[in-house]
């Protein structure tokens, strides 16, 4: 890829270019809970977006994308917002290092990645980060807080994208490290590094290759929902309620803010057991917390779909120790938490009764726990 993206680059301009990369993410458990500041446990993965550029002593921004073959040139105030939504990532974030006070000047770029495009593993988070890393590095000697970097990346899903999402992708895009996940509390933003390395087990990502409606306006919908069971109950964010407060309030909210409240609250607690589970090697725990994760984004927080129920079943029924749909939902993939010895007989028959019923095969992805962003 980056001798593709420097050819490419090559071809198209004159300068010599910087190469940057940042990654794709995954997330153990705690689905939904970033916006409603409770804690998340992601990692970034080997797969990335990774992107040469150049500044170009002009105040026009030029970007090719190898994966749409597509080049979109755009200048850096707000009414030159380009209309190709691949490339307003990347303006989005240049506007927002500018309203933090930050430099961009105009530059050449070209990119591509292998962050699979709708399967839940934040291609969009990666694309921002990798961007935001590199105006940091390129104008601003890196003075922009890594952490920042991050919530550059989610105002732009939010002021130039229409996703009203949370903090976790870009967290995990931008301060992952090799072999390790992190448990982020999204309310103080404390968060904690944990080496990630089972003997006996392994992640393993079974991609359904289906994406049914754009998450945004039901991811947005879903935040509303928690937004005003929050507001209802007198506090900032769920964080804050139990089911307690939230059965004293059950008469006076829909049936569906209940169900939504219920699965957020159940999965705070999830997240805490699962990292006591980690502290004693107790990955059988791990996994049932998984399931039940699954459960919950399926009939409470109702955002899973046939083909992903399928999957789950399939594992449940191979004996994997635990599965779930990841991400925002609607499609993408479920993560596996899988004894390794039994990783092949499961992605084999997960794959075959996935094509026999829907007539196309799953993608299978090994999890490799891998650095976040970076200046190669
Ligand atoms: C998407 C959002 C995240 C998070 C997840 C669900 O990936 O971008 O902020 O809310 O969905 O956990």
């Amino acid at each position: 890829m980056k001798e593709q993206i420097l050819s490419e680059f090559g071809k198209r301009f004159s300068e010599s270019p910087v190469l940057y990369a940042s990654a794709g993410r995954i997330n153990l458990i705690g689905e939904h809970t970033d916006y409603n500041g409770g804690f998340v446990f992601p990692g970034a993965i080997d797969k990335a977006i990774m992107a040469a550029i150049a500044p170009n002593d002009s105040d026009r921004v030029n970007v090719f994308s190898i994966d749409i073959d597509e080049e979109v040139s755009f200048g850096l105030r707000e009414e030159d917002a380009p209309t190709q939504s691949w490339a307003r990532y990347i303006f989005g974030v240049c506007r927002e290092v500018q309203k933090r006070g930050g430099v961009v000047k105009g530059f050449n770029a070209v990119f591509a990645g292998n962050v699979p495009l709708g399967a839940g593993l934040s291609s969009s988070a990666a694309l921002e980060s990798c961007f935001a890393y590199a105006l940091n590095d390129l104008y601003n000697e890196n003075r922009i807080d890594k952490f920042e970097l991050a919530r550059i990346g989610q105002s732009t899903e939010h002021n130039y994208c229409g996703v009203n999402c949370g903090i976790m992708d870009q967290f995990a895009s931008v301060m992952g490290q090799k072999g390790k996940l992190m448990r982020l509390d999204c309310r103080s933003m404390e968060f904690e590094y944990f080496p990630f390395a089972p003997e006996e087990y392994e992640l393993v990502l079974i991609d359904s290759r289906v994406k049914h409606e754009l998450a945004d306006s039901p991811y947005n919908k879903r935040r509303q929902s928690c937004e005003r069971v929050a507001a209802r109950l007198g506090i900032e964010t769920l964080r804050d309620a139990d089911m307690e407060k939230l059965e004293a309030i059950r008469d006076e909210i829909s049936a569906e803010d209940y169900s939504r409240a219920k699965f957020v609250i159940e999965e705070k607690e999830r997240v805490l057991a699962v990292c006591e589970a980690l502290n004693r090697d107790d990955y059988e725990t791990v996994g049932k917390k998984m399931y039940e994760t699954h459960q919950g984004l399926s009939k409470d927080y109702e955002v899973s779909c046939e083909e992903l129920d399928f999957l789950n079943d399939v594992a449940k029924e191979c004996g994997v120790t635990g599965s779930r749909i990841m991400g925002g939902g609607f499609g993408g993939c479920t993560i596996n938490l899988v004894r390794k010895d039994l990783t092949e007989r499961f992605t084999a028959t997960a794959t075959e009764r996935f094509n026999a019923r829907y007539g196309h095969k799953p993608q299978i992805y090994p999890v490799v726990i891998s650095d976040g962003a970076r200046k190669l």
